[in-house]
């Protein structure tokens, strides 16, 4: 420990976790007397019947609901203020979020407005105020293995100009996670990829970060062993439940994870490409995690040498340094095996736009973390690299 010698671990969330726990819910939301639900989600999840399990659950345990369903990949400021509407015009007492990050932040950020009021912008991370009032019970179904919102005190919005914008704070912690095989058990192979993927980006940016401690290093280097051990698998195999739920705990791990650290350069980077050119998060994370390891792994080596453990490579014999190469190597080739695109611009990125992209960058507060340090050369020529 040496970035900071006080820590301290605050991770809330009563998780329900194993395949078919999603049954239990109705009992928690019973013992706090709640009446009707929004359901916070994507008209994907709806066509898949997964909302269906969860609306077929609340109908017999007797508590009304109502579904908002308009929740978009890097959800906008009007995903907010339509789920905001519609909680308040059907006098609901809850929120449930069936998804993977979106629904979950757009249902996060929906309760700061009902419980505090004013424009979301209010609450924005560097521009805004705390968030003062607690968000009404909140109870987050992870559909997929990545943001580990479920978990963790923040949620992303993309506003106006296309930036990333992060809300914070102990008040927007959900209450409840559920981990169960069977909501994610059926992701196609690219969503399984692209967030597994950024389940992976979480536990390696955290354990490297300035403000790792030993708890959240001991979660996040888990992690990393556990997606590692099952991310081919969950992707590839159908219906590999064992595969599925183990990624389910990891994201959530490295989701404790970084709710203590934050996380570095990867996701300082990969919220600009995302903002503006719409590149799922864990696409670009992932495309943009093996450049970015390389740039860092002078920086500790000796982390660098336990993640290439964790991902399973033989290091007997060699130094550190040499050590930390073969993690680089690792997850390039995890990355390969699962079908992540190589470069930003087979991703849809334009090299023009580099530096917008790296200006938005350096207003993260991941930067200040990431164990190298960073300027905005540094930034550009990482782009330029990954283009
Ligand atoms: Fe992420």
């Amino acid at each position: 420990m040496a970035f900071q010698d006080q820590f301290s671990y605050h991770g809330p969330t009563r998780l329900l976790m194993g395949q078919g726990s999603v049954g239990n819910m109705s009992d928690l939301l019973k013992e706090k007397d709640l009446k009707k639900a929004l359901i916070v989600t994507d008209q994907g999840l709806v066509d898949a019947g997964l909302v269906g399990r969860i609306t077929a659950l609340l109908e017999q345990s007797g508590i009304s609901h109502s579904t908002y369903a308009g929740v978009a990949p890097n959800p906008p400021i009007q995903n907010v203020l339509d789920c905001t509407a519609h909680y308040q015009r059907e006098g609901c007492d809850h929120l449930i979020a069936i998804g993977g990050g979106s629904s979950m932040d757009v249902a996060k950020t929906s309760g700061v407005l009902i419980t505090n009021g004013g424009e979301i912008s209010d609450y924005f991370i560097g521009t805004g105020g705390p968030v003062k009032n607690r968000i009404p019970y909140l109870l987050c179904v992870a559909t997929t293995y990545g943001t580990a919102s479920e978990v963790t005190p923040f949620a992303v919005i993309t506003d106006e100009n296309k930036y990333k914008a992060a809300v914070a704070g102990p008040n927007i912690i959900p209450d409840v996670g559920i981990l169960d095989a069977d909501m994610a058990v059926a992701l196609p192979r690219p969503i399984a990829a692209a967030t597994g993927m950024d389940a992976l980006t979480h536990a390696i940016e955290s354990y490297v970060s300035l403000a790792s401690n030993p708890v959240s290093e001991g979660m996040a280097l888990h992690a990393i062993r556990l997606i590692a051990q099952n991310l081919r698998q969950a992707a590839f195999s159908d219906h590999n439940h064992e595969a599925t739920q183990n990624m389910l705990v990891a994201s959530t791990m490295a989701g404790f994870a970084f709710s203590q650290t934050r996380l570095g350069n990867v996701h300082a980077m990969s919220h600009p490409v995302s903002g503006h050119y719409g590149v799922p998060h864990g696409v670009a994370n992932a495309i943009l995690l093996t450049r970015v390891m390389d740039f860092n792994r002078y920086a500790c080596p000796g982390k660098f040498a336990d993640i290439a453990v964790a991902m399973g490579e033989d290091v007997v014999g060699l130094s550190d340094v040499d050590a930390a190469m073969l993690s680089v190597e690792a997850v390039e080739n995890l990355g390969g095996d699962v079908g992540i695109p190589n470069t930003l611009s087979e991703a849809g990125v334009d090299s023009d736009g580099i530096q917008v992209l790296a200006e938005d960058t350096m207003k993260s507060g991941n930067v200040v973390v990431n164990p190298r340090k960073t300027t905005i050369e540094d930034v550009i020529a990482l782009y330029e690299e990954a283009m």
